[in-house]
């Protein structure tokens, strides 16, 4: 068994989280500035079965079993080896890095799981499709993110923009026109988890007043498909501002998050918003090629980390 690797890309939700969750559309696209990586190798001087993973970015090198089952690297192994229905591997060493942050929303858990699935399925000789490495993924995501809408296990897996809605089929999205985004972090972060528990709790209280913004929020993201898929990109800006508004109205913004979206809009982005969970994470903004540095030095000067570009390709 030769040796092998995968590996998945980061992403961004440009339009449509929280709401998603509430069954209204999101977009989410690949960002393949960065990336999780997994390699295996066999283990020729072990014992058959013994699976040793090494991840020494996050500290770990131990056997698979000294893991808790449910731990999110041990978890995609113990899944794939399930789905493949192998009770017997032979031994391997599996090796992790990651070049996306972790915990900025930039879905770097759903990243790594899909690059092990990926990597291992492909070692057994039975490399699995991205219908199953997404649906794996995305059991693995519900461990440790309660109620995720699935949106970034689907982009992950597929590696292409897509327009998201819970428990449909997948739709690609086909851009008609490249566009480009500048991500920028608060360097903060609360888990997804929480905001998702508060944004639940606001809609027990307020359903109407809650309702009413997801559906405005799903109206945007149904604008912004058009508007990427009729070649219009330019569109995305005053649909991104929207968007951040009915965020902040969700509760989900913060200071920080707030100032770096400011900072972009007034040296020149055509819009900003926050992408992900919120309260923390990161900030998309739209930008052209003759604004780029303008908007970067504007960000990093307003406490903007981690700055990456990244260019959603035509595809149409
Ligand atoms: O924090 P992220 O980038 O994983 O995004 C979460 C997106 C939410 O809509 C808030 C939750 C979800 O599962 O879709």
């Amino acid at each position: 068994m030769p040796a092998i690797s995968a590996s998945a890309p980061g992403k961004v939700i440009l339009f449509g989280e929280h709401a998603v969750v509430y069954g209204q559309p999101a977009i989410a696209v690949p960002v393949h500035a960065v990336a999780a990586k997994a390699s295996i190798s066999p283990d020729i001087t072990a014992p058959k079965g013994r699976i040793r993973i090494q991840a020494t970015d996050i500290g770990i090198d131990s056997d698979l079993d000294q893991l808790p089952k449910d731990h999110p690297l041990s978890a995609a192994v113990w899944a794939t080896l399930q789905a493949l229905a192998i009770h017997e591997p032979p031994a391997f060493r599996l090796r992790i890095n990651s070049t996306i942050p972790f915990g900025g929303g930039l879905g770097s858990g759903a990243a790594v799981t899909v690059a092990i699935i990926r990597a291992l399925s492909a070692f057994l000789g039975h490399p699995l499709p991205n219908d199953r490495v997404s649906a794996l993924t995305f059991n693995i995501e519900k461990l440790h993110h309660g109620t995720p809408s699935g949106i970034d296990n689907t982009v992950i897996s597929y590696e292409k923009p897509v327009f998201f809605v819970k428990d449909k089929p997948i739709e690609m999205l086909r851009p008609a026109a490249q566009f480009s985004l500048l991500i920028a972090d608060t360097g903060m972060s609360t888990p997804t988890k929480i905001t998702v528990t508060d944004v639940g709790k606001g809609w027990q209280k307020e359903p109407q007043r809650y309702e009413k913004l997801f559906t405005e929020i799903g109206a945007i993201a149904q604008q912004a498909r058009s508007a990427i898929e009729g070649g219009n990109p330019d569109q995305l800006g005053p649909l991104m501002n929207a968007n951040h508004e009915l965020l902040q109205q969700l509760d989900v913004s913060s200071a920080e998050l707030d100032a770096l979206v400011a900072a972009a809009k007034a040296a020149g982005a055509g819009g900003a918003k926050l992408s992900g969970g919120g309260r923390g994470g990161h900030i998309i903004a739209l930008v052209t090629q003759n604004k780029l540095a303008a908007v970067k030095a504007a960000l990093l000067a307003a406490g903007g980390k981690g700055l990456i570009v990244t260019t959603v390709k035509r595809t149409t």
